[in-house]
């Protein structure tokens, strides 16, 4: 039987990279993947999203193109070449991550896992049809989208009606009429996406607010740009039957039929934790999720878990920072992930990008917080490309220390600027500190430096 000191169950930003470093650490490591590695984040999340996004974005700068003085005429976008771009994109990614496995020497084999045991000599795991052990296993089986028990939806995802995040992203026709249960992360990007390309788009969300987790101004602002572009917002509302192309959506206590010719549902993801033969060995898991500490490790010695399946984040790059805090914990490095400073970015048009605590959330916890928002017209360089921009930085800081507990914005270069503020809150700066940082001049992030001086 091949033996192995590390055997890592799913090939996504958890596994890959973590086979990567512990096989630069010298260990003799196996990762198995049914799919494609990469992931959900390669192969049907982050990056093909990006690739949409990206095209839509190229197309309304077209759109726009005379608020700057430039004139472009008859600017049209070519669905099908998106997606056929999309899947080059992806196809070449993945192939990169091949090489840098077959160079670091680690073993991939493309089938489905399964824990069986534990011998003396360590772990048993079935890939395939083959049974490999391992001195210790790293588990990173991710998630898969949630589809509700609502009536007949179920029926109307196996006819190819309603679509996940995996199905949006190879549809070739762009729909009429898009109807997105859940105003969440995959739904605003999609919306964004089937907007900009000319679709009818309604997006149906539970809570009072869109993008659940960002900040209350924010979320406004964004739902406000949507808007503004033709997307219709139903909150507060439940959809409560899908049928032949109409969703029955309840919203203020009446109830109307919405006709569509496609639905997206995204009403979030949940961690895969089944058929992987975690009873065998006995890893502890709660709401189906693994039950992890700081340093990755499971209930059972021996073995860790990183990424979507422990349900703590769900972002692919807190499952990279799993995946090698779980190595370095295994070599005997100590390390813990700090998850109190984990960006998380919307690639909407314009951009949400937050790091840290919300004022809400803060107070919350009982910590005694303020926050203040400013304008990005404070930045000479967000003025000049943008001619009708609204968007705002808000700073959450403790009341006690004045340190950086929180930086939320919406507007261009978001996604792009907010590691920074995730340097701040995770160094606990204070707003005295980050005075003293010089930031590029022009940019649109040294409105962070400029607040330091209002707050
Ligand atoms: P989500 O948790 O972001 O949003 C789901 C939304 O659906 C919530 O607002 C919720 O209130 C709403 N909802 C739930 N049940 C509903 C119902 N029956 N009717 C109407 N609304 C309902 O989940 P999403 O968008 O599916 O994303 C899944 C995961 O993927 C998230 O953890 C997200 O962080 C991750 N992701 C991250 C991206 C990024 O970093 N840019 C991009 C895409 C996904």
């Amino acid at each position: 039987m091949d033996k192995f000191n590390l055997i890592i169950i799913g090939g996504g930003p958890a596994g890959y990279n973590a086979a990567e470093r512990a096989a630069h650490e010298g260990m003799k490591v196996l990762v198995a993947e049914e799919k494609a590695l990469g992931g959900v984040c390669l192969n049907e999340g982050c990056i093909p999203t990006k690739t949409l996004l990206y095209s839509a974005k190229v197309f309304d700068s077209a759109k726009h193109a005379s608020d700057y003085g430039v004139s472009v005429s008859g600017a049209s976008i070519d669905h099908d070449f998106v997606i056929t771009r999309k899947n080059k994109v992806v196809t070449a990614l993945v192939t990169g991550i091949k090489m840098s496995m077959k160079k670091a020497g680690v073993t991939v084999v493309n089938a489905t896992a399964r824990i069986t045991g534990k011998t003396s000599d360590g772990f048993t795991v079935k890939v395939g049809e083959t049974e490999y052990t391992g001195e210790k296993l790293l588990i990173c089986s991710g998630s898969e989208a949630v589809v509700p028990p609502i009536s007949g939806l179920r029926e109307a995802y196996e006819t190819g009606f309603v679509v996940t995040n995996r199905e949006i992203l190879d549809m070739r026709a762009v729909p009429e009429h898009l109807v997105v249960i859940g105003g969440g992360v995959i739904g605003l990007e999609m919306a964004s996406y089937f907007n900009s390309i000319g679709a009818r788009v309604t997006v149906v969300e539970m809570l009072p607010k869109i993008a659940g987790s960002a900040d209350d101004e924010i979320s406004k602002i964004l739902q406000k740009n949507y808007e503004k572009r033709g997307v219709k917002f139903m909150l507060s509302a439940k959809v409560i039957a899908v049928g032949d192309r109409y969703v029955q959506i309840e919203a203020d206590g009446s109830n109307e039929k919405v006709m569509c010719d496609r639905v997206l549902v995204s009403v979030g993801r949940r961690a895969r934790t089944n058929g992987i033969g975690l009873e065998s060995v006995g890893v502890l898991t709660e709401r189906g999720e693994i039950v992890t500490d700081e340093t990755c490790k499971t209930s059972v010695a021996g073995i860790w878990a990183a990424g979507d399946v422990n349900g703590k984040s769900m972002l692919a790059h807190t499952a990279y920072r799993e995946g090698e805090t779980a190595v370095n914990n295994m070599l005997g490095k100590k390390d813990r992930v700090d998850y109190r400073a984990i960006p998380s970015v919307i690639y909407t048009n314009p951009e949400v990008a937050s790091v840290g605590e919300t004022l809400e959330s803060a107070n919350a916890s009982g910590i005694e917080a303020a926050a203040e928002s400013f304008t990005l017209k404070y930045s000479g360089r967000y003025i000049a490309e943008n001619a009708k921009g609204d968007g705002i930085v808000k700073i959450v800081i403790g009341k006690k220390h004045r340190n950086i507990l929180g930086v939320h914005m919406i507007g261009s270069y978001a996604s792009e600027i907010i590691y920074g503020a995730a340097a701040m809150v995770a160094n606990e700066e204070r707003v005295e500190d980050v005075r003293k940082i010089v930031f590029p001049h022009p940019t649109v992030g040294e409105v962070i430096r400029e607040a330091m001086f209002m707050m």
